[in-house]
């Protein structure tokens, strides 16, 4: 038998839960702003990185949005698409749903094009090199207005054909989903699928109302969830995926100890948790990272990884026979390892 960290490592799996901006490495960061003659307020890649360090989630979507100033044309969003795809084909990630905050360029000047065809370009490259699938789910950024959401949701129209689903991120707390039922309303009759961050640093209220208002299919983050026990068993009863991630979750401060992650807590509770890195850039690693750091806690067996690299393949939007063959070789790699 495989030693645990081997085993896990090498699970397929499914990335539910990566912002492609937050993929923004600081060496990448470094190369495009010389590329675009853009100067950046840091002397050096570590003078870059010791910025990183936040005891809440407005603290890093400071730096974030601001990092995010280097994307100026197709290729850099193209190159940083495909920076992640590689790093995440080496975590054995099998499918991945990405993230991307069309507003964060929009407002800037960049064409909303630019950004989605950089991105599916970088998508396509993935699928030829390693046979990663993937999907792109449109974030709307919730400290922004509903008009603004429905300006962005209009700009997308062409692309509606490649675009999965919207979602919610930014600043949570004062945000509430309820800000958004009318534009999710109207993403769901354009056919798209709909996801929220909710629970992160945001009251179990924000989840009731994600759930009820904004009919999410997936829950993004989800944590503070547990503080309601009638929530909890709401989402396990109905298979609500939800899309964790250990080490945000840390940097962040949602959780104090990474070896007391509540994800063994969810399990537990029949939640249908996922394994995710969120902002791998910012938080200190990517998927097989967050997997990783969850080994220590001791609180999850073999077993256990393997249920949380079902569970990711389970809340996909894949289509159930592309599920089945994902599963199907989870299973035979688990066989084979732990025989
Ligand atoms: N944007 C990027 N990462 C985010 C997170 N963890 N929460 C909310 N918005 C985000
Ligand atoms: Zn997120």
């Amino acid at each position: 038998m495989t030693d645990l960290a081997t085993f896990v490592a090498g699970l397929p799996k499914a990335e539910l839960h990566l912002h492609i901006e937050g993929s923004l490495e600081p060496e990448q960061m470094f190369a495009l702003a010389a590329r675009n003659r853009i100067a950046i307020p840091f002397r050096s890649v570590e003078e870059l990185r010791g910025a990183y360090s936040f005891s809440r989630l407005q603290d890093f979507l400071d730096i974030y949005y601001q990092g995010a100033d280097v994307l100026r044309t197709e290729e850099d969003f193209h190159d940083l698409a495909a920076a992640y795809f590689d790093r995440a084909a080496a975590d054995h990630v099998r499918h991945a749903e990405i993230f991307f905050d069309p507003q964060t360029h929009t407002d800037r000047g960049i064409p909303f094009q630019v950004v989605v065809d950089g991105l599916l370009a970088g998508m396509a490259g993935a699928r030829a090199k390693h046979g990663l699938t993937s999907k792109l789910i449109l974030c709307f950024l919730r400290h922004l207005d509903e008009d603004a959401a429905f300006a962005t949701l209009a700009a997308a129209e062409p692309w509606l054909d490649r675009i999965a689903g919207v979602g919610l991120d930014s600043s949570e707390l004062g945000h509430p989903p309820a800000k958004f039922a009318r534009v999710f309303a109207r993403a769901g009759e354009m056919g798209l699928r709909r996801v929220a961050h909710a629970g992160e640093e945001g009251p179990p209220a924000y989840v009731h109302e994600a759930l009820n208002l904004l009919h999410i299919d997936r829950l993004d983050h989800g944590n503070r969830s547990l503080e309601d026990a009638a929530l909890t068993t709401r989402l396990a009863r109905s298979g609500m995926t939800l899309t964790v991630c250990p080490l945000s979750n840390l940097k962040l401060c949602v959780v104090d100890d990474i070896d007391a992650h509540p994800i063994a807590r969810m399990l537990r509770l029949g939640l249908r948790a996922t394994v995710n890195s969120d902002d791998p850039a910012y938080f200190g690693g990517y998927v097989n990272d967050n997997y990783r750091a969850l080994i220590p806690g001791g609180m999850l067996d073999a077993g256990d990884f393997a249920t949380l690299a079902r569970n990711s393949f389970l809340g996909s939007f894949l289509d159930d026979e592309d599920v089945a063959r994902h599963l199907a070789a989870l299973d035979a790699y688990v066989d084979a390892s732990l025989s």
